[in-house]
């Protein structure tokens, strides 16, 4: 499986603090199955830049070779909706054209529609990181759905489908699954005890929904398409 949205560098977020609980972490999602992660920090100013975030990468793969952990980690960012493009795009997926987009987890920002077009205009595809714990959209998933269409893809995070987000931020989860708008899901990890970077409880959770096949496309197909650059459209 491959995990594309997780907070697995040292010290750069509210992630792990040091290289041994990165490895940690990387250990953990090698035992749930998992082969690639996209380390994904939070994107909130212009302090980071995609070149450190390039050389811890680099430095978190040479340790995890040196003490045989299974997993390859590939650059990328979770970046805030309040930044602007010219910023959040140097943050695209292993140097594609996707990009992870965080809304607040208040309220969806009147001007969500304009941040996804400027995104686009880049001709960058933004990818919605778990508009299932977003507030505004849990009481009105049209919200969401209107700002959907082949070019602006989402991503759910698993611990909301096994519940570990509260009931809403659940049945939304399950909700848009069943409209089949969701591309990818992802643990959002960012520690072994409570955010944990694994994905297979998730999966079950959505077999039960969609079947076994579509899934693992959610872990496994869909990802690894953009990943390596390839398009993709929301319904799969
Ligand atoms: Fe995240």
């Amino acid at each position: 499986m491959i995990d594309l949205h997780c907070h697995i560098l040292p010290g750069l977020d509210d992630g792990p603090g040091t290289l041994v609980q990165s490895v940690e972490m990387a250990r953990m999602a090698a035992d749930d199955g998992i082969t690639r992660i996209v380390a994904t920090p939070h994107i909130v100013d212009d302090q980071l830049s995609m070149k450190e975030v390039g050389k811890s990468v680099v430095k978190l793969n040479r340790a995890l070779k040196h003490q045989q952990v299974p997993v390859e980690i590939i650059p990328g960012g979770e970046t805030a909706s309040a930044l602007d493009p010219s910023i959040s795009g140097d943050f695209v997926i292993a140097n594609t054209r996707y990009l992870l987009l965080e809304f607040p987890h208040t309220h969806l920002p009147q001007t969500a529609r304009e941040t996804l077009f400027r995104i686009r205009k880049m001709g960058v595809t933004p990818i919605i990181c778990h508009p299932e714990r977003n507030p505004s959209i849990v009481d009105n998933p049209g919200l969401l759905l209107d700002l959907l269409d082949g070019d602006v893809l989402v991503q759910i995070t698993a611990g909301s489908l096994t519940g570990q987000f509260g009931r809403d931020a659940r049945q939304c989860a399950r909700y848009l699954l069943k409209k089949g708008v969701v591309t990818v899901m992802a643990s959002d990890g960012h520690e072994t005890r409570d955010r944990k970077p694994v994905l297979s409880a998730g999966v079950k959770a959505a077999a039960r929904i969609l079947g076994q096949e579509k899934a693992m496309a959610l872990v496994k197909t869909n990802p690894a398409a953009i990943i390596q650059g390839k398009r993709i459209y929301q319904c799969q």
